[in-house]
This record gives structure tokens, C-alpha cells and sequence, in this order.
């Protein structure tokens, strides 16, 4: 195995400054890292990374580093990294990188072996592919995997399937359900970038569009709120009648998809499910449309189906194919159907990256210092590193808020008084 496997070593300084750039958004995890440096935490500990490859991971990376960590990072998608950064973790930083951006199947699971073949003590997976691999095709070093940290929805609802078939073999720290990572990364990291995305890819107005959400949760509140304030008519799909509530009470038009296919322009899924849009919805779909998928797998927008409905299929912007099927309308699906803001855009900024990654990082000491190993299972990060993430964070902010007062602690904790 090659100690890395990147593609273009000389993308190292581009890559470089954009990791200083994001760096001086990350006012949190930097003071992680300087106290990581001087008490070592993670000293010796052999640790993969199985993360989107990006510069805000990058700054996660030399965090764990700075704590001692012998850290080794793989792509947690093969159209989401960013080759200079690779470039740059690999070459300047000192961390082997196995990422590529738009690479085959075959490359993503050979960069999956090579974070396995790294034989962590600690593991850190976007999704999940990381611990599958290992409980997959190396069973033998699942017991020796002290404990391993989830960053997503789609991962922890896969390792919770794993927990009730009996099958996970290792803590999981469940980190995408902490206050400070899904409140704000999933909610307002991806309505923002999945925008920047959809832009990016298309160059089109947004302003006066029907925009279909598919998926009413964390992120696609935030997809659907953000595609507002650009002046779009939002439409939501949902199968969760609690949440279709709340989209209509949002403010937002909700109906089946099957409703929404006929009127949209624009389609993002954000729900984690398969086969949201599929084959009746691209036969519906208006010429014109352009669909996207901004949750975790490319499962969410049926591409087969969309195949067999299409008589051709032609390249016509980078991240844009056009299908046109045999009814002569054409639908656009960007970036095959994966994270549209990773494909096509960077990724959340990192600002909202701070938070999530400050809380990977603290999870992975929580997970060292501890005496005993946790026992298999998903785990919820620990109250207090949200609270001592959320308090800086508003401290980098220059946000005050207000303390109790005695009596008022008093009375909040008391039944006796009442009108
Ligand atoms: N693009 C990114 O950078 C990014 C960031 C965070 C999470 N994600 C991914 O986005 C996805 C959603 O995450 P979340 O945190 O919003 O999850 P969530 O569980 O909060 O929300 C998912 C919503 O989708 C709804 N849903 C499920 N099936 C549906 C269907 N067939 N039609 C319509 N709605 C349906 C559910 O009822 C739920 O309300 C996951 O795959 C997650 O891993 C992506």
C-alpha cells in the first residue's frame, strides 16, 4: 500500500491556504489544538479517519495530531474531496491521505482498506463505511477498536441497525446527535452550502423558482430556508405528518412528491431514504428540471431509473447531465446524484465546522481517557462537551447572554409558588 494516495502532489500550496483559511473560522477547535499540543492527549494512539476530505477536516486532523494521534485519513465519499487539501495533509502536515476526488468504487474501498490496514485503536466515520468495513471483512480487529465516532445521520441510523441486529462489536459515539453538531451543521452548514452547490453547479437564479425539499428534517429545514431567503417558492415533501406540520406552519407549500414532481423546477433530497424521486416522479417532472440530492448516499434520487427512462444522456456543464427521455423532455441531474454541496460546491463553511469538529475531537479524548472501554454500542456524546462548545463558540462570537440569579434558580427548581 502507498503511503498515500492523492492526486497531484503540487496542488499542496493551494490546498494549504485554504486550510489556513478555514482555520481562521475555527476559533473553537483551535483552542482544542493549542491545549491538544501541550497536554497530548491522544499520545501514541494509532486513529483512522474516514471523513469527507475537506479544509475544516483538515484542521479536525492536525488537532488530533497536535493531541499525539497517529492519524491516517481516507474519503468518506468519492466526489467530496477537495485534491489540494489532500495534497497538502499528505505533504505538508504530515498526514497520509487516501482521497481522490471522483474516484471509482474499486479506489474508494482500497482507501477504506488503507485506513483498516492502519489498525486503529480509535475510528472516525462520516457515514459509517469505515466501521461496515471492519466488522465486514476484518472482524479480528473489531475487538481491539477502543471506540469510533459517527458525524452523521445516514451512519448513526446504520449503526443503530447494527446495535439491535446484535452485530456492532464496538462503542460508537453517536457525535451527529450532539446539540452543537446537527442544530447547527446540519441545519444551517447544509442549507447554505447545498445552495452554494445547486449555484455553483447551475449558475441559475434561484429567485422565483418552485424548489421541492424532500425531507423536512434537520437539513432540509435548512435547505428549505435558505431556498426562501433566495426568493424561491418552497415545496416540501414529507412522510412524517409531525414534520409536515411544521413545514406548513413554516410557511412552506407541502404535498406528495408525486403532486410536486409535476409544478417543480428545482428537487433536492435530503432524507436518508431510497428511491424518494423515482421513476413516475422524472416522468411526471416538467422539461427542464434539474434534480439534486444533498443527503448522505446517492440512493436518495433513483439514477437506474432515471437511465432506463432516458434515450440519451450528454455532459452539459461540469456536475450537470442532461437525460432526455423518451416523453423529449429533459431532466438535469447534478453531481450523479451525490452531496450536491460537496460535489459542487466545498462543503459547510467553516464557521459551523468549528463546532462539529470541536466536538469530534473532545469525544475522541472522552474515549481515551476513560479507564474502561465503553461497551458496544452507540454511545451520545457527554452533556458537557456541548456545553463547553456552545459557551465558546458564543464567547468567539462576542455574544453575552444572561445568568440566573439565585432567587430566579430558586424559583425554577421550586413547585410551591403559582399565581
Ligand atoms: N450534505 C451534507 O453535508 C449533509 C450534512 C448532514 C447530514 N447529511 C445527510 O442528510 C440526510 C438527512 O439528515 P437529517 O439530519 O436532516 O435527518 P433527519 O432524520 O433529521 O431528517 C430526515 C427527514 O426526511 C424525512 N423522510 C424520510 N423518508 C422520506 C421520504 N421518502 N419522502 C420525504 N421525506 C422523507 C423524515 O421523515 C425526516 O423528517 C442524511 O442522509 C444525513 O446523513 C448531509
Amino acid at each position: 500500500m502507498k503511503k498515500c494516495d492523492i492526486r497531484d502532489r503540487s496542488l499542496r500550496k493551494v490546498g494549504k491556504e485554504r486550510i489556513e483559511w478555514a482555520d481562521k473560522d475555527m476559533p473553537v477547535l483551535q483552542l482544542v489544538r493549542e491545549r491538544f499540543e501541550k497536554e497530548k492527549p491522544l499520545a501514541g494512539v494509532r486513529m483512522s479517519a474516514c471523513l469527507h476530505v475537506t479544509a475544516e477536516t483538515a484542521n479536525l486532523c492536525r488537532t488530533l495530531k497536535a493531541g499525539g494521534a497517529r492519524l491516517l485519513l481516507c474519503a468518506s465519499n468519492p466526489l467530496s474531496t477537495q485534491d489540494d487539501v489532500a495534497a497538502s495533509l499528505s505533504y505538508d502536515y504530515g498526514i497520509p491521505t487516501y482521497a481522490i476526488k471522483g474516484e471509482d468504487t474499486k479506489t474508494y474501498y482500497k482507501h477504506i482498506r488503507a485506513a483498516v490496514e492502519h489498525k486503529p485503536f480509535i475510528t472516525m466515520d462520516d457515514g459509517a463505511d469505515l466501521v461496515s468495513a471492519i466488522h465486514t471483512d476484518y472482524p479480528e480487529l473489531a475487538d481491539t477498536v477502543l471506540g469510533s465516532m459517527e458525524e452523521t445521520t445516514t451512519g448513526v441510523i446504520r449503526l443503530r441497525a447494527m446495535e439491535a441486529d446484535g452485530a456492532l462489536k464496538f462503542p460508537v459515539i453517536a457525535v451527529n446527535d450532539a446539540q452543537t453538531k446537527h442544530l447547527f451543521d446540519n441545519r444551517y452548514g447544509t442549507g447554505q452550502s447545498t445552495l452554494d452547490g445547486i449555484i455553483r453547479a447551475t449558475d441559475m437564479l434561484v429567485a422565483g423558482k418552485k424548489f421541492v425539499v424532500a425531507g423536512y428534517g434537520w437539513c432540509g429545514r435548512g435547505v428549505a430556508h435558505r431556498a426562501k431567503g433566495l426568493g424561491a417558492n418552497v415545496i416540501v415533501t414529507e412522510v412524517d405528518p409531525l414534520r409536515a406540520i411544521e413545514a406548513t406552519m413554516d410557511g412552506f407549500w407541502v404535498m406528495p412528491m408525486a403532486q410536486a414532481a409535476r409544478i417543480g423546477d428545482i428537487f433536492c433530497t435530503v432524507t436518508g431514504d431510497i428511491k424518494v424521486i423515482r421513476r413516475e416522479h422524472f416522468a411526471a417532472m416538467k422539461d427542464g428540471a434539474i434534480v439534486c440530492n444533498s443527503g448522505h448516499f446517492n440512493v436518495e434520487v433513483d439514477i437506474p431509473a432515471l437511465q432506463k427512462l432516458a434515450k440519451s444522456k450528454r455532459r452539459v456543464r461540469a456536475f450537470v447531465d442532461a437525460y432526455t427521455m423518451r416523453n423529449g423532455r429533459t431532466v438535469y441531474l447534478l453531481g450523479d446524484g451525490r452531496l450536491i454541496n460537496l460535489a459542487a460546491a466545498e462543503g459547510h463553511p467553516a464557521s459551523v465546522m468549528d463546532m462539529s469538529f470541536s466536538g469530534q475531537a473532545l469525544t475522541s479524548e472522552y474515549v481515551v481517557k476513560r479507564k474502561t472501554r465503553l461497551a458496544p454500542g452507540v454511545h451520545e456524546v457527554p452533556r458537557e462537551i456541548d456545553e463547553w462548545v456552545s459557551r465558546l463558540k458564543l464567547k468567539s462570537m462576542g455574544i453575552k447572554i444572561d445568568r440566573l440569579t439565585a432567587e430566579q434558580r430558586e424559583y425554577l427548581a421550586s413547585w410551591s409558588m403559582g399565581t
